[in-house]
């Protein structure tokens, strides 16, 4: 096992899914996979091992935000020989027209973490998704009917925030969405010679302050995972 995943080595295949939320992990598991195998309980971040369609999967729970992502990537990678990794999860819109419900390929994730300032001395890193993965879940998601568009998204370090116009500038720029993840799974993916790719959903808006109902937040899901699992 490593540090905080209780799996023995081959347990983990090389297609690992990342949702934020372990239960989330156990949903796509029991609705999608077949011979499911609960791999990790370690801290209840559940991770499970199954076949779709045949192939070897695994879904691993990250937790929210930037370090608890960083801690299950470099031990998705280094223990266990992850070679792809597709995080899915949820964003607040930045705009107002970028409705709840709408699915996010994050292109890039920009970030007001400090984690890459400190990495690379001071200067801006770009942290970018996969072409080939990108390409493949954008064409995809138009094959089963499921809107998706591509764009820039940020990842915050906080949920909570005093100044609600600091996302103006992000939006300003083009960036749709925030979440809290991506921006350390693309770097670290990127680093070690992998291929990364975030699906999101759109859970909030922060203009309009409109929030998605637990019901909705679940079919989202299903489109999310099927994009992801179609394209392994
Ligand atoms: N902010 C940060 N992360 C998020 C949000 C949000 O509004 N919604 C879903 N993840």
């Amino acid at each position: 096992m490593s540090f905080h995943i209780g799996a023995k080595k081959g347990e983990i295949a090389e297609t690992v899914l990342l949702p934020g939320d372990p239960l989330r992990a156990k949903f796509i598991a029991d609705n999608f996979l077949e011979n499911v195998v609960c791999y990790n309980e370690v801290r209840n971040m559940y991770g499970f091992t199954g076949t779709y369609k045949g192939s070897k999967i695994s879904i691993q729970g990250t937790g929210m935000g930037i370090p608890s992502t960083a801690i299950y990537t470099n031990e998705l990678i280094d223990e266990y020989g992850a070679k792809t990794l597709i995080r899915i999860g949820t964003c607040g819109s930045l705009k107002k027209e970028i409705g709840l419900g709408e699915i996010i390929l994050a292109i890039s994730a920009n970030t007001d973490s400090n984690i890459n300032k400190i990495k690379f001395g001071g200067m801006d890193y770009a942290p970018t998704a996969n072409f080939e993965l990108l390409d493949k879940a954008y064409h995809k998601a138009h094959e089963l009917s499921i809107e998706a568009r591509v764009a820039p998204i940020f990842s915050s370090d906080s949920f909570y925030d005093d100044n609600s116009d600091r996302y103006k500038i992000w939006a300003e720029h083009g960036v749709l969405g925030v979440e809290m993840e991506s921006t350390v799974l693309y770097t670290i993916a990127a680093k070690k010679n992998v291929h990364a790719l975030t699906i999101l959903t759109v859970s909030d808006n922060l203009i309009t302050g409109e929030v998605t109902s637990a019901g909705d937040r679940e079919k989202k899901i299903v489109d999310m995972a099927k994009i992801a699992l179609e394209i392994i």
